[in-house]
């Protein structure tokens, strides 16, 4: 449609990408897509499968039978794997420590995109990640790489954790920070800054103050692309 963009978000595990993402989405009446989600139920698909995440083969092919939905709901965006309702289970720290592994496979990663591609085909999208900016939508309008300390992230997501997943802040810090290792390191579409993204650090900044200047950016890109 007329003088909508495209927004790509990517950074690091626990930056605020999603929570962001998804007020973003809101205020300009977009749509919202957590690709991070969509790995996560590839994931959660092998581990019920019983297949090691580091199978890349079994995975790969697991990948392209899966039938993974991303659809609109009340508090963003609800997944939908083989008609069951996943959007809780995939975020458990089980997940969380397989999900990297299953990332790098190119197979995996493949077919994914292609949906994110197709998923974002008319403009009006907000959609974050890790390769949104570099490698999903490399012509998107804006392109946002958000950032924060490592220690605050954890204390965010530790916040978060329910009970049952409950490990320490120490430990939590170093799984996201070996979650950032592997996705900034893997051979396809690291986790890296595109060159022509706006930093934003959010450590010390709110989420208000964070989704504020994301729209006022949204706005000056608007009128570039007139
Ligand atoms: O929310 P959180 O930052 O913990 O993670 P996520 O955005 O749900 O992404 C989970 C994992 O999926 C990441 O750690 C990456 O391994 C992978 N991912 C990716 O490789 N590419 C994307 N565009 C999004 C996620
Ligand atoms: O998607 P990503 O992994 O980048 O992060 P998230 O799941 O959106 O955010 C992690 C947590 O940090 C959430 O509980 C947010 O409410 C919180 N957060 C915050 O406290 N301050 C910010 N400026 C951004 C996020």
């Amino acid at each position: 449609g007329a003088g909508l963009i495209n927004i790509a978000i990517d950074g690091p595990a626990g930056a605020g990408k999603s929570t962001v993402a998804r007020k973003v989405a809101e205020q300009l009446r977009y749509v919202y897509i957590d690709t991070g989600a969509m790995y996560r139920a590839v994931t959660f698909g092998a581990l019920r499968a019983g297949i090691e995440p580091g199978d890349s083969e079994q995975v790969g092919s697991l990948a392209a039978s899966l039938d993974i939905r991303l659809l609109p709901s009340e508090n963003g965006q609800k997944v939908v794997l083989g008609g069951e309702d996943v959007t809780e289970q995939i975020r458990s720290r089980e997940i969380n420590l397989r999900v990297s592994r299953v990332a790098a496979i190119e197979q995996v990663r493949t077919r994914l995109v292609s949906m994110q591609r197709e998923l974002a085909g008319r403009k009006g999208v907000v959609m974050d990640g890790r390769d949104i900016g570099t490698h999903v939508l490399p012509d998107a309008e804006l392109k946002v790489f958000l950032t924060a300390s490592v220690r605050i992230r954890a204390e965010r997501r530790y916040r978060e954790t329910g009970q049952a997943d409950r490990v320490d802040l120490e430990q939590l810090e170093r799984e996201i920070e070996q979650r950032d290792r592997l996705d900034s390191e893997r051979e396809i579409s690291p986790l890296i800054c595109a060159e022509d993204a706006v930093v934003i650090d959010s450590t010390s900044l709110t989420i208000e103050q964070v989704v504020s200047q994301i729209v006022e950016l949204s706005r000056t890109k608007k009128v570039e692309a007139k």
